[in-house]
């Protein structure tokens, strides 16, 4: 059993003094029940043995951890190894939380499904889902989103959900979970709300870092396999924070000695749009939890921007500010045309091309590559593939 350097969240869902539950009367029994369920479920190895079988016989886990000798070679310094979570069923990490809030819904005998999604992973992952059991699926996806991530409209779709476009404020990720929530509200009794990262009012934030630790206890075993060693360095990207928690959360006993870093989206850059929440947000209330947050000197919430719809998003989860405020991971950024960059010298030097969102952590671990030496390693986890980002690339990217 693994030890971990504090223990967090504590009962009333609280990582240090970030999350909570910060929520209106008629969602206090909804969210009681779910933690009450969680509860049970977490204790009952029936519920995992289900779990684990489809996250191997249908997600197709593990994922590799996959030495990118070429990659290394090119940076001249570390060994660089990727965890493959664009090797997943439905192409990125996401499917890992979706499987598992999916099976909750079926234990507490709800239908009807909610969700919200940015990048679309996520509501192609709760899209898939629903239709491996039967469950009625409706996501909301903020207009400017449905238009850079059509391809994964097109996929929701043809699983049979209810793509519901959300038309007011940035019409990005944030817009399209105030959205799911007041849909909650409204429909509390038969409605489960498949939450996509470690967001929104406890206990969706442990609940969902939960259903993502399988990312890092792979690695772990993975990489002490493969060299005989921890590596020196962990990087992953943070929209909502889920892959990276994902990835750490098995390795925090060890950050004494493992550097973990979490990549936010610099945008334009850090004094342009741009969604780096903890690097520049300051402490509020977004979406049921208290966390570090974009926001203006009176309050308001700030508008987010990132070329990749899964960082755009103002808030970020609580668990990371915690860590944050502990020491214990440190948080840096990449700009819009740094993933750029990082996405091609990917493509063109291991033939993988990344999601816009992992291109962030590829810059990362090249740039911190090439400052450290041969015997030492990086990983970075590749959150997923690019496939639902081609539109945008085509833009932005001269292909000729
Ligand atoms: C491939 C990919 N990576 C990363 C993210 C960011 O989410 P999180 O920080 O919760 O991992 C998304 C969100 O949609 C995504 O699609």
């Amino acid at each position: 059993m693994t030890q971990h350097p504090y223990s967090a969240p504590d009962a009333s869902g609280h990582f240090g003094t970030y999350g909570g539950k910060f929520i209106p009367e008629t969602l206090v029994k909804n969210a009681a029940d779910l933690e009450k369920e969680y509860q049970k479920a977490r204790q009952d190895d029936q519920f995992w043995h289900e779990y684990n079988t489809l996250l191997s016989q249908y997600v197709g886990r593990a994922t590799p951890l996959y030495h990118a000798e070429n990659l290394s070679k090119k940076t001249g310094g570390a060994k660089i190894f990727l965890k493959r979570e664009d090797l997943c069923h439905t192409g990125a990490h996401k499917i890992n939380n979706a499987l598992g809030q999916a099976l909750l819904a079926r234990r507490m005998g709800k239908k009807r499904i909610i969700a919200e999604t940015g990048a679309g992973q996520h509501g192609v992952a709760t899209a898939t889902v629903c239709a491996l059991f039967n469950l009625d699926c409706i996501v909301y996806m903020g207009q400017e989103d449905m238009k850079r991530q059509a391809p994964n409209v097109a996929r929701m779709k043809l699983l049979g959900a209810d793509v519901r476009p959300v038309t007011n404020g940035s019409r990005t990720l944030k817009d399209a979970t105030s959205q799911a929530i007041r849909d909650w509200i409204n429909n509390p009794e038969e409605t489960f709300y498949i939450i996509g990262s470690v967001v929104g009012m406890h206990p969706y934030p442990m609940m969902v870092r939960d259903f993502q630790s399988i990312i890092g206890k792979e690695t772990k075993q993975q990489i002490l396999q493969q060299t005989g060693k921890l590596p020196d360095v962990i990087a992953a990207c943070v929209g909502g924070g889920s892959n990276a928690i994902g990835m750490f959360y098995e390795f925090l006993p060890d950050a004494r000695q493992i550097e973990l870093v979490g990549v936010e989206a610099a945008g334009e850059g850090l004094t342009g749009l741009n969604a780096a929440s903890l690097t520049l947000g300051k402490t509020g209330v977004l979406h049921g939890a208290m966390m570090k947050i974009l926001q203006d000197n009176y309050g308001q919430i700030s508008e987010a921007h990132s070329i990749s719809a899964g960082l755009d998003y103002p808030g970020v989860g609580p668990e990371h500010c915690h860590l944050q405020d502990l020491g214990l991971v440190t948080y840096t950024s990449a700009t819009d045309q740094e993933a750029l960059a990082a996405l091609q010298t990917l493509a063109k030097t291991e033939g993988i091309i990344c999601a816009l969102e992992s291109a962030h952590a590829i810059h990362y671990g090249i740039t911190r590559a090439a400052k450290m030496t041969p015997d030492q390693t990086i990983i970075v986890n590749l959150s997923g593939r690019g496939d639902k980002d081609m539109e945008t690339i085509m833009r932005e990217i001269r292909l000729d």
